[in-house]
């Protein structure tokens, strides 16, 4: 690898707002440490590669302890200039009818895993004095997410946790950004069991724009950015709306079976 190029880590990298963020870092002079959990990320790093950037990947499950180590540990102490925490899904369905197996790796993954390594990434930052970190929350971490309960839970703390971290780092040169996307069209809705809900099958915005607004927040050291105009009304009228009327907003988006009304209203 060629040490002058800044160095990225991003997570979740394979597929969706990651990939997109990986590209961008590329084209931007970054080299990439990319991960994900699935043997997609060797075929995501090759487009990497052919952008100019050197490649390392890691293939773990971000929400184990391990699986954080290994990626750190695949640094190899080299200085990071940006990480950037995207790996997450979610989890379709009424909470009781979840596997709760399944709606704890929402968590340990969204939450656990994420903090963790920007626990050990941020330290080395704070060490250098110089940073970027980039953390994908969600507008959906503004509104209490009925039929997606843990899932906007989780987002609702990563939203929190990146201005509270934000405002600890102030006096250093390490910055932090969130990353707060609306509905986009990725592997998420799919990957969440969420296909039979309106918002799985409603338009959704393109994951090239949104990593576009959270790669240039970051570089510009923005505390945090609402991609898309809609998404920030949205989230700014969720602001003043009692959490009663915001959960059943979004029971019509996400409960099973709302695919049918997103079809009868089209
Ligand atoms: N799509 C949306 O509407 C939306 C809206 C707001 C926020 N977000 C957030 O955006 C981020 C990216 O999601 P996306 O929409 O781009 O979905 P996506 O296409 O499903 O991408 C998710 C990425 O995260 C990785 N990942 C998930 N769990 C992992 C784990 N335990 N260990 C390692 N890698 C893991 C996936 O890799 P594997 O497939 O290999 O597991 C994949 O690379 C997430 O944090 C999500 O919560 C999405």
């Amino acid at each position: 690898m060629d040490t002058n190029r800044q160095f990225a880590i991003i997570t979740g990298a394979s597929t969706g707002i990651g990939f997109e963020l990986a590209k961008l870092c590329a084209q931007n002079g970054y080299d990439l440490l990319v991960a994900a959990d699935d043997p997609a990320i060797h075929q995501a790093a090759q487009s990497f590669r052919a952008l100019g950037a050197g490649v390392t990947v890691v293939q773990a499950d971000l929400a184990t302890i391990g699986g954080v180590d290994e990626l750190y540990r695949a640094a190899a102490g080299r200085r990071v200039d940006a990480l950037l925490a995207n790996a997450g899904h979610g989890l379709g369905k009424a909470f009781l009818d979840q596997d709760f197996d399944a709606a704890r790796h929402v968590i340990d993954t969204n939450i656990t895993g994420t903090i963790y390594l920007i626990h050990k990434v941020g330290r080395d930052m704070r060490t250098a004095n110089a940073g970027r970190i980039l953390i994908t929350g969600s507008i959906a971490g503004f509104m209490p997410g009925a039929f997606q309960a843990v899932y906007n839970g989780t987002k609702a703390f990563i939203d929190s946790f990146s201005f509270a971290l934000r405002n600890e780092l102030k006096d250093t040169n390490v910055t932090v950004t969130c990353l707060m996307p609306g509905p986009t069209e990725t592997e998420f809705f799919e990957r969440a069991d969420l296909m039979d809900t309106k918002v799985g099958v409603d338009e959704k915005d393109d994951p090239a724009v949104v990593a576009r607004d959270g790669f240039e927040a970051m570089q510009a050291g923005k505390a945090d950015v609402v991609s898309g105009w809609k998404n920030k009304i949205q989230s700014s009228v969720a602001n003043v709306t009692p959490n009663e009327m915001l959960a059943e907003q979004h029971r019509k988006m996400t409960e099973p079976g709302s695919a049918k009304n997103a079809k009868k209203a089209s």
